[in-house]
This record gives C-alpha cells, sequence and structure tokens, in this order.
C-alpha cells in the first residue's frame, strides 16, 4: 500500500460530471467554477436529454454560462471541462467536450496524449475527420474505431484504446446510446468519485465541486476505470480489467467556506490573509516547545534514514523548488546534511547520479505536477527513499512516495502560491530541526529556542500584514515600471527569488531575483534610475553586506525598496521605502520576508487590471511537462 503519507486523510484542465436522479447542469456548471483555477481558455459541457447537446465557448465558465442561458440544458447525466491549452490553440473548437465521428459519443479529458499524432494519422486512412486540433477528439475517434472494428461494448473499447495510449488523463465519456452510463478513468491525472446518498455519482479532477453534495469520495488509483451505470460503480483495472473489490470510501472534511472567498475580493488576498493561520495549522500537534519534543507520523518510520543520509536531493518546481531552496540552507545549516535542490524537470531527463544512500524531497503544493510525478519514479527506481511534502489531500504526491508529511495549508485556489510556500517552508524548519536533533548537530535548548520562535510566527505574520496600506502606496508609485530586480543572501536569497516569481507572474511585469553579490557579475548593467529594486534586508549574519550591496545600487541610482527588520535606522536613510517586518531568528526571516512581497505584487498587478487568481497562460497544477 502507497504511503498517503501515514495519514487519514491535491494540472491543468479540470472536469465534472454527473449522472443520477437530477438536471446535471446546476452542478456541471457550478464544478467548473470551482475548477476554473486550473485552467481557464475554454470551457464546455455535454448533456444527455434524448439526443447529446454539447456547447462550448472560448473564454471563462461565466461565458459559457451566458452562451447555454437560451439552450436546452436538460439532461441527468453531463460531463464539463474547463481547458488550459495543450494542443490546439484557445477556442470554440477546440474547447471540450469532444465527440466521435458518428456523434453518439462525447468525452472530456484533462492530460496528454503524446502519441496521439501516430493515431490520428490511422485514423484518417480510415476515413475520420477531425474538427479540432486536439488530441482528445483524437482519443474519443480511436475508441469510437475499436468499439466499431473490435464489435465490443463501450467500456471495453475505452479499455483497449486506454491501453494503446501514451500519456497523462483523466477522461470522462458519455454516450447517446448508453442514457444510463457514464466511463470515467484516470492515469496521471487526478480523477475523485464522489457517492450521493440518492443513487447518483459525482466526478470531478478535485474535491472541491463534490463537497456541496456528498462528503463521501472515491479517490482513483492509476490506471484504473470507473463505470457508472444503472446506479452502480464498478472500478476496474485498466490492464486486466479486474474488478477492484470494496473501493475506500473517503469522509471529506473540507469546510464549504475553506473553498469560497470570504469577504475578500479574490482568492489570492484571502490566502495571503490565510497565512497566520495557515502557518500554525502547519505545525498544530507537531512541537511541543516545553519539552522540546516534535512528532510527524509520516516522519517516524524513516527516521533512520534521515539519520544516516548521505545526500538530500530536492525536486519541485516553481514556488515549491524556492521553498526546496529555503531547505537546502535549512538541512545544511542544521542537520549538516548536504543537499542539492533541482528543478524536477531538469532532473527526470538528466541521467543524475542518485543511490539508496540518498533521500529524495519532492515539494508540491497540488501533488500533481508532472514534471515532480516523474521525478519521484526516476529517483525511486534508482532505489532512493522518497519523502513527499505535498499540501493536496488524496492527491498523486502522497501515494507514490515512501514517506511524507501534509503542509496543511488549506485548499489553494489563487493560481499564484502563497500559503501554500509558507506552510511548505514551516514543515521543511521542523524537519530540519528535528533531524539535526536526531543527528546530535543541535543542542537541545537551541532546538526549544527555535521551536518556541517558530510558534511566534504566525502572530508575526499578523503584524508583517500590518504593512498592507504602506504597500498599496509603494505599489501606486511603482506599478508601471518595466522591470524590477529582487536582492537577497543567504536565506533571503530564495525570498527574492519568491518574490519576482510573485511579481512577474499576476502583474506580467518583468523581474528577476538574483543573490545580492552576485548582481555586480551582470545585473547591475541594468541599474539606472528607473528600476525599482526590492532588497531583502533584514538584521542577521548578511546585514551588512547586504547593505554594502544596497549602496552600490544607490550609487547607480537605482531605487530601493527594503524589507527590514523592525527599528532598522541605517538602511532607513538610505532607502526610499522600507518595509518593517519582525524580528525573527535568520532561518525563519522567509516566513515573515516573503508576506510583504506577496502583498507588493497582488497590490500592483490589481492596480493594473490583471486577474491575479487566474493570471494569462497559467494554471494551478501542472499536469503535463
Ligand atoms: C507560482 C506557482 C507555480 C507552482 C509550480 C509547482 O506561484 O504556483 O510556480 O509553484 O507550478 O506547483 P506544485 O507546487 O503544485 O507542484
Amino acid at each position: 500500500m502507497p504511503s498517503q503519507f501515514n495519514f487519514f486523510i491535491f494540472l491543468m484542465c479540470g472536469i465534472v460530471g454527473y449522472i443520477g436522479g437530477r438536471d446535471a447542469y446546476p452542478f456541471l456548471i457550478n464544478g467548473l467554477k470551482r475548477l476554473e483555477y486550473r485552467g481557464y481558455d475554454s470551457a464546455g459541457i455535454a448533456l444527455l436529454n434524448n439526443t447529446l447537446n454539447v456547447y462550448k465557448k472560448a473564454g471563462k465558465v461565466s461565458e459559457l454560462e451566458e452562451f447555454v442561458a437560451d439552450k436546452d440544458i436538460h439532461g441527468t447525466v453531463g460531463i464539463g471541462h474547463t481547458r488550459w491549452a495543450t494542443h490546439g490553440e484557445p477556442n470554440d473548437r477546440n474547447a471540450h467536450p469532444h465527440i466521435s465521428q458518428d456523434g453518439t459519443l462525447a468525452i472530456i479529458h484533462n492530460g496528454i496524449i503524446e502519441n496521439y499524432a501516430s493515431i490520428k494519422e490511422a485514423l484518417i486512412t480510415k476515413g475520420h475527420t477531425f474538427s479540432s486540433d486536439t488530441d482528445t477528439e483524437v482519443l474519443i475517434h480511436f475508441i469510437e474505431d475499436i468499439r466499431d472494428n473490435a464489435k465490443v461494448e463501450l467500456e471495453e473499447a475505452v479499455r483497449l484504446a486506454l491501453n494503446e495510449v501514451v500519456g497523462a488523463y483523466a477522461i470522462a465519456i458519455i454516450s447517446k446510446n448508453h442514457p444510463n452510463l457514464l466511463i470515467a478513468a484516470r492515469k496521471g491525472s487526478p480523477l475523485v468519485v464522489g457517492v450521493g446518498n440518492d443513487g447518483a455519482y459525482f466526478i470531478a479532477s478535485d474535491a472541491t465541486p463534490i463537497i456541496e453534495y456528498t462528503r463521501n469520495v472515491i479517490y482513483l488509483e492509476d490506471r484504473e476505470i470507473a463505470v457508472i451505470q444503472d446506479q452502480k460503480l464498478v472500478i476496474k483495472n485498466i490492464n486486466d480489467n479486474k474488478v477492484k473489490k470494496n473501493p475506500y470510501i473517503e469522509k471529506l472534511n473540507l469546510s464549504i467556506e475553506s473553498i469560497e472567498k470570504g469577504g475578500f475580493e479574490n482568492f489570492m488576498l484571502k490566502e495571503i490573509y490565510e497565512q497566520p493561520r495557515s502557518i500554525l495549522d502547519s505545525m498544530r500537534g507537531r512541537i511541543n516547545t516545553k519539552n522540546g519534543t516534535f512528532q510527524m507520523s509520516g516522519l517516524r518510520e524513516y527516521e533512520h534514514k534521515f539519520i544516516n543520509a548521505k545526500r538530500i536531493i530536492i525536486v519541485a518546481c516553481g514556488t515549491s523548488w524556492h521553498a526546496g531552496l529555503v531547505a537546502e540552507y535549512l538541512f545544511e545549516d542544521f542537520a549538516r546534511i548536504p543537499v542539492e535542490v533541482e528543478y524536477a524537470s531538469e532532473f527526470r531527463y538528466r541521467n543524475p547520479v542518485v543511490g539508496e544512500d540518498d533521500i529524495v524531497i519532492a515539494i508540491s503544493q497540488s501533488g500533481e505536477t508532472a514534471d515532480t510525478l516523474a521525478a519521484i519514479e526516476l529517483a525511486k527506481s534508482k532505489g532512493a527513499m522518497i519523502f513527499g511534502i505535498c499540501n493536496v489531500v488524496g492527491s498523486s504526491i502522497p501515494r507514490m512516495t515512501h514517506a511524507g508529511a501534509y503542509t496543511h495549508a488549506g485548499p489553494e485556489i489563487g493560481v499564484a502560491s502563497t500559503k501554500a510556500f509558507t506552510a511548505q517552508v514551516t514543515v521543511l524548519t521542523l524537519i530540519a530541526l528535528h533531524i539535526a536533533q536526531l543527528r546530535g548537530k543541535i543542542a537541545d535548548k537551541d532546538l526549544r529556542r527555535f521551536f518556541g520562535e517558530l510558534e511566534t510566527i504566525p502572530s508575526k505574520v499578523e503584524k508583517a500584514l500590518l504593512s498592507n496600506d504602506l504597500i498599496i502606496k509603494i505599489a501606486e508609485h511603482f506599478k508601471d515600471a518595466q522591470n524590477f530586480l529582487y536582492l537577497g543572501r543567504g536565506y533571503c536569497f530564495p525570498v527574492a527569488l519568491e518574490g519576482a516569481l510573485k511579481l512577474k507572474e499576476i502583474s506580467y511585469i518583468h523581474a528577476e531575483g538574483y543573490p545580492a553579490a552576485e548582481m555586480k557579475h551582470g545585473p547591475i548593467a541594468l541599474i539606472d534610475e528607473n528600476m525599482p529594486v526590492v532588497v531583502i534586508a533584514t538584521e542577521g549574519a548578511n546585514y551588512e553586506k547586504v547593505v554594502s550591496n544596497i549602496q552600490e545600487v544607490k550609487a547607480r541610482k537605482g531605487r530601493i525598496i527594503a524589507i527590514v527588520s523592525e527599528g532598522d535606522v541605517k538602511i532607513k536613510a538610505m532607502a526610499e521605502y522600507v518595509i518593517e517586518i519582525p524580528h525573527t531568528e535568520d532561518c525563519m526571516v522567509p516566513l515573515l520576508a516573503t508576506i510583504p512581497l506577496q502583498l507588493l505584487s497582488y497590490h500592483i498587478a490589481i492596480m493594473r487590471g490583471c486577474n491575479v487568481d487566474q493570471p494569462r497562460n497559467l494554471a494551478k497544477s501542472v499536469t503535463v511537462e
């Protein structure tokens, strides 16, 4: 049994489906809105109501909603899709659902079919014609072809086709000729089945659309096919067709409030402001400052591996990679274990040297990032122990890893990662300190001091959030800048990278994060009176060095916005703006310094009229490579 982090208990497109006694449309449209964070360049639905009605539209789910306002939206079986384009530009034609040549089958698909081109070619020679550029349309034609030529039932045709395709998928199919049937399957892309108490079944890419209807869910495993017919669900293995006996029904304990905006204008701001609580939740029940003890059920069984580890390799992407960089400093600083931090996408394709003495830590908010999953598979095949750090319960990473820890930050809906990052860093700090203790590299009194300081972080984050009004002023001042530079050293270097990433992804301003001292090896040439330079310049080991770096920027007329420790006077005299954060240990500065940087990007993006929750070209979780 895979680890699932020894625990009770989340791209690309979003998919939903319903089969039951009521109209499917309300569930489908609301579900697509909940899943819009996964992709939002087009949306569509298919409904069975004697005929197969397919409606699809480029743009947001709200545009689809307007489009169908005067259409027949009745039907007790239906599927819906919100898309993040992989094959084919985002337009009405390429939107899902796609239909078979004979018009009887409709499919929605999250993932990518890598060998679609050769299948398409073969189908074209057989007379198939295609009305989109997608791999998904090829898949449904392929299924149809098998059904008709092998003269098998639809379910069997789906299974046979899936055995031929290369790639990742979560799919759902309905058929005009089978008004009581919905077929869903997954490999590599997530899929949850909700079990209603009135014989209805729901499917979705994650549990958020389902919880208003039922709390009983089944997470499909990779290579499983769910056949829902006449109020019965049967799950089978795609390879050998074996029926799964007594599939495990989980009880969801997500609250509806946790997936709604709760009075905030958008999810990103809500999630920024949730951080005092999410950081607390990520440590809850794990540390006891009084006696300096620590527990993490997912770690216990593998502590000896960490104690004896020759090396830790961290694999992740984007913001999670930045959390991994903080972890490098933490593990080397405290536990004295050498650490390498790898982009999962690079690691997976270069023949890395990994062995049984290595521990690989995979960090991911969604638990579904394709490159991170592939990096895990590769490291596993080379004998390394894999430890996952993940936010979404029931996602792929907890299933694939030997052990791990959830971050408990709660659902993160805004595409730009905020609270997931600080929760990841908190959990990694806990683990690094604990391993340092196990390896005898930290004195008990120091450990207690660090654990005690960690417990103050939620209230210090609250204090850091109080700079919001000042940050709005700074944002007004710099919102039209074309470029930004972010500088930091030591623990603050990953913070600089994260600050720059946040700004680019939601405001579309070009930004670079750099180690402050490295600036003079190139980027200093960019500095002039138009360049805002955000410097993380908190007290600590590197303070004086960063002060010198600020002087270098000032000498070239760069505009300094500095994140400083409360009460700093030296930098105040040098910078155009200073944002103060509470004092803390050097190693915990990332947890506080990130907060004003999130707010700065947020306000600049809002002032530039950008959609912060759904920035262009991005998806919350990248389930294709
Ligand atoms: C940035 C962001 C992305 C993700 C990256 C990894 O705000 O959200 O860079 O951090 O796509 O995603 P996960 O953590 O889900 O593996």
